[in-house]
């Protein structure tokens, strides 16, 4: 998506070869505009999809999946993060190592919000390990539901997220894939 990668090259930053810092426009601050564009980007590469229902990971991908549900008019779920094991029946749960910040949490959804007449858009602003969106699909396997595709705003395709989730068979359709990223440089395929 040109509007996201210039967006990036104009104000986005790495700050080494592994982290981009997009907190102006994505992760703290967020452009609300670009967030409607890429809802609709993301509505319109996954209309024909059957899509029952758009799932999102606190607290980035909210925002785009907000817009992407609005587009499709269809609901959207926040997968909520908790710092410990908390055993409750009313819920999926799944334990998310995140290399990036060296994390571990615990990924969950209720399970009144989905069922196996579900198929499920997952939204996300970056995929580095693809281990979120694991997450997010082992939660929604337990629940039953299919997965139509995952949504992802910034790729770092250096990185083997998207290798995982291919050889589960899931489509991933990103608006921009880096090739490369070091102190200074963006470079994407
Ligand atoms: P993975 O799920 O693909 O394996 O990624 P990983 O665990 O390594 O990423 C953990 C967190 O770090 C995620 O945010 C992810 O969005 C963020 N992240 C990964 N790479 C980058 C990067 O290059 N730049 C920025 N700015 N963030 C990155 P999170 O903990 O879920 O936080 P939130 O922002 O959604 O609240």
């Amino acid at each position: 998506m040109k509007l996201l990668k210039d967006k990036i090259l104009k104000e986005g930053s790495a700050l080494n070869r592994h982290i981009l810092k997009v907190d102006g426009f994505i992760n703290h601050q967020v452009d609300v505009e670009l967030m409607y564009e890429i809802g609709k980007d993301f509505a319109g590469h996954f209309k024909n999809y059957q899509i029952t229902k758009v799932v999102t990971i606190e607290s980035s991908g909210i925002a785009p999946a907000l817009m992407t549900a609005k587009e499709l008019q269809v609901p959207m779920i926040i997968l909520k993060k908790q710092p410990s094991k908390v055993l409750n029946t009313h819920l999926y749960q799944t334990i998310v190592k995140s290399f990036t910040k060296g994390t571990s949490y615990e990924l969950t959804l209720s399970k009144k919000f989905i069922s196996s007449n579900d198929r499920v858009l997952i939204i996300d602003d970056f995929m580095a390990n693809g281990e979120a969106a694991r997450g997010a699909v082992k939660l929604l396997k337990m629940a039953g539901a299919s997965i139509a595709g995952i949504g992802i705003l910034i790729e770092k395709s250096f990185q083997e997220g998207r290798q995982k989730l291919e050889e589960e068979n899931i489509e991933i359709y990103s608006l921009a894939r880096i090739k490369k990223l070091d102190q200074n440089v963006i470079e994407f395929f």
